[in-house]
């Protein structure tokens, strides 16, 4: 039996991601025999077998396994009101910053810069130029070596100062024609300009103003829009919630980081609606809560958590708060799940739009009213980078013959893992334990994602398993057939510790831990 040793994060995690991604039919580039299409990705046979386990688990959880909260589908493409409405058309845009040069575009808050300044013997300090980086782990230390560069560069004496990094938006008109390209490296940045996300789109044989839709860039609006009839024909009563699962789309300026920025993605979002007079910012703690306790349930080190408070001043008038839960993925922490106390802004700028009242009749207090909302919204693609992210791991492996190599391991959460029981008979070319191998996998077939694998070494058969993060191997050797009791061995991924299990002891292994 082989004995895992310390665990060493690759060097380039983010690139070790990517690859095993591709390698083994995780993820990969969308119409990529084209040349891929940036910001589009395809979820591989393994890849959708995660998805699907990840929305599966959030939807049991957040729907079918509470009382208060109910499930709705609505369509992608909806009345384009609704988008004037919530705000959308006006307002859902990305700062965008063109390189007349090099055509590059930018995000102007992912653009940094700073003047570099120069103070001389005459003590005397002096703006000397202007450097600028994107946004990084780095941006700050990729300024101050752009500085001394520079101050190299155009042999200037004195004492260079820190950079005082700023973002492209906070740029002063004056500053603009000054700030260096990150293409060129001279000043060709044109001024900011509002750059709405929505991916249009018309409804019918007419390609005219009139027949403009959109491709909706939340999946919110949906139970905002479907709300009176979730409350005349369900048995709802505050406080509850409507949730559902799917495609949003943003035609984001810079898509990137692998699936977390991309065009097309899925959101898991829920529309918790409350009393107004009801305390909100419990409510909000408590949906935080609820969220971290999730991502740790389907195996998200707390380790890897962190919550941020978004700044008071930086909110929408109608907001009273957003939490972002943050996740350390190998580009720096960066959200992960949004967790908005909305107010009644949504349900009331649709009432005034449709002239529709969006109001509710409250038993307890008699009082009819617009509810207020706590909003928790979340990627799924942005879930199954993290898991991806706090599951990889190469150890060094020590096999009994004292030979060390490395292996390549996903620890994923059984909940969430795409196989969850690989059966293996010892060897492909004895009937009887092929026989018995193939009828438990069988059996196992009906309930779980199982994988039957004859072929090559043990050993490489469980490796093979690691990488894709199948929680146990199960292994029906002589012992099954020849003595008594009908028992297989039973192989961890994590410690790689082997022990005999009966069919039933497996079954109830599973039944504990996927679920
Ligand atoms: N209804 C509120 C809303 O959509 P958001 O912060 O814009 O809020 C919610 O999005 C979540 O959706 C984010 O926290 C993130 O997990 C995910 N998300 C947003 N834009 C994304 C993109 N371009 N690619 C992948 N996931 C994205």
């Amino acid at each position: 039996m082989s004995s895992p040793a310390a665990a060493a994060e690759p060097a380039n995690l983010m690139e070790a991601l990517v690859s095993l991604a591709k390698r083994r039919g995780f993820v990969f580039q969308s119409s990529e025999i084209y040349g891929g299409l940036n910001g589009f990705f395809d979820y591989g046979p393994l890849g959708v077998e995660l998805k699907k386990n990840i929305r599966d688990c959030w939807w049991a959880d957040m729907v079918r396994r509470r009382d208060d909260v109910v499930g709705i589908e609505t369509s992608i493409i909806m009345h384009p009101k609704v988008w004037e409405a919530s705000g959308h058309v006006a307002g859902f845009s990305d700062p965008l910053v063109d390189c007349k040069v090099s055509k590059n575009r930018y995000r102007a808050d992912q653009l940094f810069f700073a003047p570099v300044v120069v103070t001389g013997a005459d003590g005397i300090a002096q703006t000397v130029g202007y450097v600028s980086a994107l946004e990084s782990e780095k941006t700050a230390e990729d300024l101050q070596a752009a500085a001394e560069q520079l101050k190299r560069k155009k042999a200037i004496q004195g004492t260079l100062a820190a950079v005082q990094p700023r973002d492209f938006t906070e740029a002063k008109p004056e500053e603009i024609s000054l700030i260096p390209s990150p293409a060129t490296g001279n000043p060709d940045l044109t001024p900011p300009r509002a750059f709405n996300m929505m991916f249009q789109t018309n409804v019918g044989a007419m390609t005219d103003a009139s027949s403009v839709a959109y491709l909706r860039p939340e999946t919110a609006q949906g139970m905002f829009v479907d709300f009176k009839n979730v409350v005349d024909t369900g048995r709802v009563k505050l406080p509850f919630g409507i949730a559902q699962t799917g495609k949003s789309f943003r035609n984001e300026i810079t898509p990137r980081n692998f699936i977390f920025r991309s065009r097309e993605f899925e959101q898991m979002e829920m529309e918790f609606f409350i009393h107004e007079d009801d305390d909100w910012a419990k409510w909000h703690r408590y949906w935080i809560n609820w969220c971290k306790d999730w991502l740790k349930s389907i195996g998200l080190p707390d380790s890897h958590l962190s919550e941020y408070d978004h700044l008071k001043e930086k909110l929408a008038f109608y907001s009273k708060g957003t939490t972002d839960i943050m996740f350390k993925f190998p580009f720096g922490v960066q959200e992960l799940w949004g967790i908005a106390a909305r107010g009644n802004y949504d349900l009331g700028q649709h009432a005034a739009a449709s002239g529709v009242p969006q109001t509710i009749f409250d038993e307890a207090s008699k009082k009819k009213f617009v509810p207020h909302v706590i909003e928790p919204a979340v990627g799924l693609d942005r879930i199954f980078l993290a898991v991806l992210t706090a599951g990889y791991a190469e150890e060094q492996v020590t096999d009994e013959k004292g030979n060390t190599e490395t292996r390549t391991v996903l620890r994923l959460s059984p909940r969430i893992a795409p196989v969850k029981v690989a059966v293996l008979p010892l060897l492909k070319n004895k009937e009887q334990l092929v026989a018995r191998a193939q009828a438990l996998h069988k059996k196992l077939q009906r309930r779980y994602a199982v994988f039957y694998d004859e072929g090559g070494a043990i050993g490489k058969r469980y490796r093979r398993q690691d990488e894709i993060g199948t929680p146990w191997c199960v292994t029906i050797d002589f012992d099954t057939i020849e003595k008594e009791g009908d028992t297989f061995t039973l192989r961890e991924r994590d410690s790689m510790a082997q022990r005999r299990i009966t069919e039933a002891e497996l079954f109830a292994l599973l039944e504990e831990q996927v679920y």
